[in-house]
């Protein structure tokens, strides 16, 4: 099969934020416990934090990572968290059915953060609680001293506030699943209220709207109007979240779920200005993917009620689901203009592309490979490139293009790069490839995961689906040609000689 490509850096979406490659820890299964928190782990810290999990992260670079949940938070009081370890109560996380030990909280968490080399993304509870304790947490984080909350920081050891930029309300409001769930209206009031005292705490921060839980919910779209109209002037983002999952183990449609995502990211940023147009409104609402994986291997695994750090949600990826999740970043990315966040979920163990063993090793799930790919090479300003190929029809979708592509180019770093996937199961893609206006670009690396069984996993032992090195394609300085094998995440890069 054949195909085309061309790129200009004319062809512009936007600057890419990096927090875009943003990922999220939650008080869930081993997240924390066993996963970036194990005392007496061989590589612990004199803190507890698992150091070969931060290398690891490291490799990844995540800018921020959203804490410390998920529908954890919908239940949590944040004061359980803070303050000497010995004092702090167990409590019923009625969330997951578990225990939370509270030996974690809101300052180990800040103190990770700067070891890991990553900054918080903090939400509050809006379940259980209300702008009240939103407030109070906004406090203790951030505000200098002589005040309750900031005395209570510097009391517990931490004489610096934590300065933490960005704040999400609370946490799929919408689900029925949630602690406190909330109507459209109940929930865009109490979370105008909150990100308003918020504010007024500490007026450079940054709040986040609960959007829909996923785009599958009965009320997607009203509930993304009805609460901007009610929050509109005190928040900056409103979030999106969604998995996905081949339970019908059809590749061809799996691998094409990404159309439906830039469709629900498409649908998101028309009501957005949508709201912004009749409020008659300068201000624009960027949005916040802070939920997106694959997620259903672990799916109906048992868990013992009540216990703590169960193996809880810990899917082991194989190969075609890299694929998909390269495939979501590639969507994410062409929408660079306003997804300025996204959040991987999650980060360690629980559906994540770091995978540790309590007392003993970790591994990179074949998810971590396009998403540190894409993390170290798709920086600068995200471009549309021009795309010539074939379609195909598959049970749940109709022209589905074989080709999924994004480019990069970094003026500041005399770099660009093309991320492709090839879905077809089958044939390989001969790709041209045509760069305009790239004066004085070659192409200095072609790397690729390709073939692989779509069911193939990574383990302990032997991290087998990864990307490797291929011999760079023929290039005339302007045209070029490279062959992608079926069924492949593929990064072509160009340096400026
Ligand atoms: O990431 C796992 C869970 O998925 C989160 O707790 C919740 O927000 C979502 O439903």
């Amino acid at each position: 099969m054949k195909a085309k490509i061309t790129l200009a850096p004319e062809f512009k979406i936007g600057e890419i934020d990096r927090r875009i490659y943003g990922s999220f820890i939650e008080h869930l299964g081993r997240a924390v416990y066993g996963g970036i928190y194990e005392p007496g782990h061989p590589t612990a810290d004199e803190d507890g934090f698992r150091r070969d999990v931060i290398d690891m992260i490291n490799e990844l670079n995540v800018p921020i990572v959203r804490y410390p949940g998920g529908n954890f938070v919908s239940g949590y009081n944040w004061e359980d968290g803070v303050g000497p370890v010995d004092k702090r109560p167990p409590r019923l996380d009625l969330a997951w059915g578990v225990t939370e030990p509270n030996k974690f909280g809101t300052d180990e968490f800040m103190k990770w953060c700067k070891k890991a080399g990553t900054s918080p993304m903090m939400a509050v509870n809006l379940g259980t609680r209300g702008p009240d304790e939103a407030r109070a947490l906004v406090e203790y984080c951030n505000h200098k001293s002589g005040s309750k909350y900031a005395d209570m920081r510097i009391a517990n050891g931490y004489k610096e506030p934590w300065g933490v930029k960005l704040w999400c309300l609370g946490n799929e409001m919408d689900g029925p699943w949630q602690m406190g769930a909330k109507t459209a209206q109940e929930y865009g009031r109490t979370a105008n209220e909150a990100a308003k005292l918020m504010k007024w705490v500490d007026g450079s921060i940054e709040t986040v709207l609960c959007g829909s839980s996923s785009r599958y919910m009965n009320t997607f779209g009203d509930w993304e109007q009805k609460t901007l109209e009610l929050a509109y002037d005190n928040v900056d983002y409103v979030s999106l979240h969604q998995y996905y999952d081949n339970r019908k183990g059809d590749t061809a449609s799996f691998l094409a779920k990404s159309l439906e995502l830039d469709e629900f990211i498409y649908s998101v940023i028309c009501i957005c200005d949508f709201v912004k147009a009749k409020k008659r409104s300068k201000k624009k609402i960027n949005l916040s993917f802070d939920e997106w994986n694959v997620w259903y291997h672990s799916n109906g695994a048992p868990v013992e009620r009540w216990s703590t750090a169960p193996n809880q949600l810990e899917d082991i990826y194989n190969f075609e689901d890299a694929l998909v999740v390269a495939c979501m970043l590639i969507t994410l990315m062409r929408h660079a203009d306003r997804v300025k966040i996204a959040c991987l979920a999650q980060l360690v163990n629980v559906i994540a592309p770091i995978f540790t063993k309590t007392g003993g090793g970790a591994f990179r799930q074949t998810i971590f490979y396009p998403f540190k790919e894409m993390s170290m090479h798709c920086t600068g300003s995200a471009l549309k490139p021009i795309i010539v190929c074939d379609k195909y029809d598959c049970s749940d979708y109709t022209d589905v293009p074989y080709l999924e592509a994004v480019a990069s180019y970094d003026e500041e770093k005399g770099e660009a790069a093309i991320f492709c996937v090839n879905r077809s199961l089958d044939e390989n893609m001969e790709l041209d490839i045509s760069l305009l206006d790239f004066e004085g670009y070659s192409p200095c690396a072609f790397e690729s995961m390709d073939g692989y069984n779509v069911l193939d996993e990574n383990t302990f032992d032997n991290e087998k689906v990864r990307m490797h090195s291929n011999s760079l394609p023929v290039f005339d300085g302007k045209n070029g040609k490279v062959n992608l094998k079926p069924l492949s995440f593929n990064v072509i890069r160009f340096k400026k000689a």
